[in-house]
């Protein structure tokens, strides 16, 4: 396909129903998972315009930042520290209101206020996950859950 977005204004639904065909045909015949985590993190940020959305990897007992669109973020995060460590402890899609009331929040940027979490698992393990942030209070919701989780499913880790 041609490798521009087609953003929509309208629900979150309707944004998602728009986006997903879009993502499954960036992904469609290509097998580098580094090329494909780019893509969707660049096709939520370019429509959503939320602040930080990017992968860290398991790697060797920690999560090591993968590809992401955001400004400059921390590189590992050890397991079951901040909001990335307890998605990943817990593999448990987290949805954290405002990160300031959540206990250990890993703050990477000061003008990050609410985030979700989605754990990428494979074979009963997780193996990555994919965070967004956004600058606004409350910005994610039960909507967000699924269709990310729909989303990450996708990509074939
Ligand atoms: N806030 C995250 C850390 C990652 S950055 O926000 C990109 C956390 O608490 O896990």
């Amino acid at each position: 396909m041609a490798e521009d977005l087609t953003i929509i204004q309208g629900t979150k639904e309707e944004i998602y129903q728009s986006l997903i065909p879009q993502i499954k045909a960036l992904l469609n015949g290509e097998p580098d998972l580094v090329a494909n985590m780019a893509n969707v993190a660049a096709a939520l940020k370019e429509q959503f315009k939320w602040f930080w959305v990017g992968f860290y990897l398991v790697k060797e007992d920690e999560l090591v930042l993968g590809p992401f669109q955001g400004p400059v973020a921390c590189t590992r995060i050890k397991k079951g520290r901040g909001v990335c460590g307890a998605a990943w402890q817990n593999a448990q899609t987290l949805i954290v209101d405002d990160v300031e009331k959540f206990p250990g929040h890993i703050a990477c940027s000061s003008l990050s206020r609410s985030e979700i979490v989605v754990p990428i698992i494979r074979n009963n393990v997780v193996v990555a996950v994919l965070d967004v942030d956004s600058e606004t209070l409350s910005q994610f919701d039960e909507t967000d859950k699924k269709y990310l989780e729909e989303i990450i499913l996708l990509i074939n880790f």
